[in-house]
């Protein structure tokens, strides 16, 4: 059984960008707590990060069939700024009927406005916001238990 973490735009740059709002541990280092954490409940970690959003939308689509198949409890996804807009990548977890848990590394509604609205939410089983990095590894708890708790 996988658990699948997705990240969006700009994701590849963690560790560098703006380390005031997103901390200074890189996406690497990110994957390689999710591996340990994801072993840990017994579980096989696929880690990716596009800028591309067709390509994010062709994982949702894997990882759903996969859900499908009993190979995969879904998803962790930081959408990054597509979250405020991109409603192909909505369409697509409804679609395949994706269990995501969105998560985002900082507290987005303490920050812009235009990050206070998430088209993403209303198709997530759960969201994780503003626990830095942790919450990767959180939002990997939150699933396994809702998919357990099925
Ligand atoms: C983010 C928040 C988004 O608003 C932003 O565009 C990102 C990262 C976060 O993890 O806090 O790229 O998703």
């Amino acid at each position: 059984m996988s658990v699948t973490v997705l990240n969006g735009p700009n994701l590849n740059l963690l560790g560098t960008r703006r380390p005031e709002v997103y901390g200074h541990t890189t996406l690497a280092d990110v994957a390689d707590r999710c591996r340990e954490h994801a072993g840990r409940l017994g579980l096989e970690l696929v880690f990716r990060q596009s800028n591309h959003e067709g390509r994010l939308i062709d994982w949702i689509h894997e990882t759903g069939a996969a859900v499908q198949r009993g190979e995969s409890i879904g998803a962790v996804y930081n959408p990054g700024a597509h979250t405020h807009y991109a409603y192909a990548i909505r369409d697509a977890i409804e679609a395949v009927q994706l269990p995501v848990i969105e998560t985002h590394i900082s507290n987005v509604h303490a920050r812009e406005e235009f990050r206070h609205h998430s088209v993403v939410s209303p198709v997530a089983a759960g969201v994780v916001v503003g626990f830095g990095v942790l919450g990767y590894t959180l939002a990997i708890t939150g699933l396994y238990e809702l998919t357990r708790a099925q």
